[in-house]
């Protein structure tokens, strides 16, 4: 991001908005909010930066990747797990087409963030401690990408620090509705790059979170690798990309471990951009 500060929408004249609609973000204090609008909550995701990541998401953006594991797979009483599924609105969609499930575990390693309301600002700090963004009723700022907002909002965010904070669950309407309501679905925090400990899933998804634009290879082979070791023999992984390339919605390659290497089972009409490393007869042998 060239400017790490935007103007919020609602904080300033209408004309100024209809100019530069660019200039203006969604208000974050949404996200506090007890029941936001799944547009908006979508809409804050999507400025939210975590780690490496951002916790950009929309619904029905991965439906030609989903189809290969209803082509292709046999789901009955299966255990999908979802790695950085964000707010979940991708997992909402996955479930609902797959209806003999028998478990779906929503996992990211940010589900939640705290959030410390100084005056008309609200700080929000990920579980490492790191702020990720402050905001006023004018603007926005991510001190953790720009220097100059770090020291020019250093003593609102050491204010912040000083005062109790609440816990933001980053899971949209939608998601939370379907935890709610169906006890096949759970959530779980979870980093990609350490081993999984729970049930032994039959099938992980991982999308838009092993990037080349958030990590370098060797991380992105080091997290394959983690991925193989906590599947069993026949488990599959499903790997999907939405790339900003004119004419391609969707990437998306299903894989199953099958050895000592994933063997690919079948893609969308454009392989996911990681499908060299995948393959890689070396990635599990080194
Ligand atoms: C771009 S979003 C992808 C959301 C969704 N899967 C999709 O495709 O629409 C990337 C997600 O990965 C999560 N994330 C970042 N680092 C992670 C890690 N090390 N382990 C698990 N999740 C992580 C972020 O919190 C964010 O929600």
């Amino acid at each position: 991001m060239r400017a790490p500060v935007r103007a919020v929408r609602g904080g300033w004249p209408a004309a100024w908005e209809r100019r530069a609609p660019r200039l203006f973000r969604t208000d974050p204090r949404v996200l506090l909010e007890e029941d936001p609008s799944a547009e908006d909550f979508r809409a804050v995701m999507s400025i939210i930066h975590v780690g490496e990541t951002i916790k950009i998401t929309q619904a029905d953006r991965h439906a030609p990747a989903d189809a290969l594991l209803r082509d292709h797979l046999d789901l009955a009483g299966a255990t999908v797990v979802d790695i950085g599924a964000s707010d979940g609105s991708t997992s909402v969609d996955l479930v609902a087409k797959l209806p003999d499930l028998g478990s779906y575990v929503i996992a990211d390693l940010y589900l939640e963030l705290s959030a410390v309301e100084v005056g008309r600002h609200v700080v929000l700090f990920d579980p490492h401690g790191t702020c990720v963004l402050v905001a006023g009723r004018r603007l926005v700022g991510w001190p953790s990408l720009s220097r100059v907002v770090r020291v020019l909002a250093a003593p609102l965010v050491a204010r912040a620090r000083r005062r109790p904070a609440r816990p933001v669950l980053l899971l949209g309407p939608a998601a939370r509705r379907l935890v709610r309501e169906d006890p096949r679905v759970t959530t779980r925090v979870h980093d990609v790059f350490q081993p999984w400990t729970g049930p032994a899933p039959d099938v992980v998804k991982v999308a838009n979170l092993l990037r080349r634009l958030y990590f370098g290879d060797e991380d992105i082979r080091r997290a394959l690798r983690v991925l193989f070791a906590g599947l069993p023999e026949g488990g599959h992984l499903l790997v999907v990309d939405n790339p900003r390339v004119p004419g391609i919605d969707v990437r998306g390659g299903l894989y199953r471990r099958s050895g000592d290497c994933f063997v690919p089972v079948a893609q969308t009409e454009h392989p996911p951009e990681i499908a060299d490393l995948i393959a890689s007869p070396e990635l599990v042998r080194g």
